[in-house]
């Protein structure tokens, strides 16, 4: 299905820095981009603003059904309301991890994903868009940073935005994020076996950009 249309998957933890590389990358092959993360960040908000509980499986998925969410040049419309600055808080990537756990609404997100995949291509970040939703991308890019490294990224993120942040809380936070994405029975955050590792600790954004093109320069050549 997704084999003419190339794809570059980049997955990897929260705060890795794949949305900006994701986005930059796309931009410079004239492909879409699909944040899926966002995808997850507004059926929590809009389930908090419904009083549906994150843990209901069902009624979490039920609800994402009737939800009309687009993405138009870079902000999130959830039924063509603009909720981009509302599902960025750190509350709503929390809510988004735990409405994630739930397979229902993991299949019920599939057929909107796959939608992104559109001539000339897409580069499309998540935590399972090289194994579940993209299984024959072009590239696979397992995008990852140290947990320190990344609280620094998101701290810094936060006070540049005015919004207050405490440093312990973000690691403790994403050190919970880490845990449920990875250990999570649904599509968990897991390297594909045919990825390419990308460690950032010690890269710029310009850097891993470059990278991450040379690599999909290399394998339409190979
Ligand atoms: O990438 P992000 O921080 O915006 O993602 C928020 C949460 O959504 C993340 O903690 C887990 C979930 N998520 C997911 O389960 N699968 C994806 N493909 C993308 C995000």
């Amino acid at each position: 299905m997704h084999n003419a249309i190339p794809v570059i998957a980049i997955d990897g933890p929260s705060a890795s820095g794949k949305g900006t590389i994701a986005q930059l990358v796309a931009d410079v092959l004239g492909f879409a981009y699909l944040d899926s993360g966002a995808l997850y960040r507004v059926v929590a908000f809009a389930a908090q603003q419904k009083n549906i509980d994150w843990n209901d499986a069902e009624a979490v998925a039920e609800y994402a059904k009737t939800l009309n969410i687009q993405f138009k040049n870079g902000q999130v419309y959830l039924n063509a309301t603009d909720i981009s600055d509302e599902i960025r808080t750190e509350a709503m990537g929390k809510g988004a991890s735990q409405v994630a756990v739930h397979a229902p609404l993991r299949a019920a997100l599939v057929e909107l994903q796959h939608s992104f995949c559109q001539s000339p291509g897409l580069v499309a970040d998540g935590r399972d868009m090289g194994t579940v939703i993209f299984p024959e991308a072009s590239l696979k890019i397992f995008l990852t940073a140290s947990t320190e490294v990344r609280a620094k990224r998101r701290y810094q993120q936060l006070i540049g935005n005015n919004q207050s942040a405490n440093y312990e809380s973000i690691l403790s936070d994403l050190q919970e994020r880490d845990a449920r994405d990875k250990n999570r029975a649904s599509a968990p955050l897991i390297m594909a076996k045919d990825a390419i590792l990308l460690e950032t600790d010690q890269l710029t954004i310009s850097e891993a950009v470059n990278v991450v093109l040379q690599n999909y320069q290399h394998k339409m050549y190979e």
